[in-house]
């Protein structure tokens, strides 16, 4: 699978939204990654399908749901509808993972899974056919601009062997870089989210930015 970004936009400007995911996009980036905080599940409030509904028309690209809300079956027919592509849920938000992974794809959106970094992997050993994304953060969630974990590189190796041959993403969260990138799409990570990374220096760096995590990891 090629690699992808996906610009994280709790770096962006909230108050020019649209604006920002167009630019950022335009800049290079692939997915547009939306993250989506409680005040519970993690200690920060971001926003909820409202937002996600206003920003579609501003991107046609895959709009990458990482929901840090618990509990998260009661909101995922709401994202669904708002425009997500991927929803990915915390295997630590839900009681019933199997349950809430069906329900993604009964809605006909891609269904991912995210592990916080004390999460083993051994959490989704058994619904790897329910899935088609999984998210390993490499800071605790909540906020941007934390730094990355290492000890997730390894995960990720793990990880890469335990999926064997399906086709499942795998995707990092957290503190990415130039200089974290490499180790992680070597472990078998394809999907890079970056907020700060990507958002840093405005608009004129966007796609200096992206550019950046890209040839690190070539
Ligand atoms: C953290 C979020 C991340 C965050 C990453 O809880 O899930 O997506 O925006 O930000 P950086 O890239 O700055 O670590
Ligand atoms: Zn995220």
């Amino acid at each position: 699978m090629s690699l992808k970004i996906a610009p994280s936009i709790l770096s962006a400007d909230f108050a020019r939204l649209g604006q920002e995911v167009s630019d950022v996009m335009d800049a290079g980036g692939d997915w547009v990654h939306l993250d989506v905080m409680d005040g519970h599940f993690v200690p920060n409030i971001t926003f909820g399908p409202p937002v996600v509904v206003a920003l579609r028309p501003h991107s046609s690209a895959v709009f990458d749901c990482h929901l840090m809300i618990e509990p998260c079956d009661p909101y995922l027919e709401a994202f669904a509808k708002a425009g997500c592509d991927i929803i990915t849920v915390h295997a630590e938000a839900t009681k019933h993972l199997d349950r809430s992974l069906q329900a993604i794809r009964a809605l006909g959106k891609k269904a991912g899974v995210s592990l916080n970094p004390g999460t083993p992997e051994s959490a989704i050993e058994y619904v790897l056919d329910r899935l088609d994304l999984i998210l390993v953060m490499s800071v605790n969630p909540g906020f941007g601009g934390q730094a990355f974990i290492p000890a997730v590189v390894e995960k990720v190796a793990r990880i890469k062997r335990m999926i064997g041959n399906r086709p499942i993403h795998i995707e990092i969260d957290g503190g990415v870089t130039p200089e974290t990138a490499p180790a992680l799409v070597k472990a078998g990570a394809d999907v890079l989210v970056a907020g700060s990374a990507v958002f840093k220096g405005g608009k004129a760096e966007y796609a200096a930015n992206i550019a950046a995590i890209r040839k690190a990891c070539t």
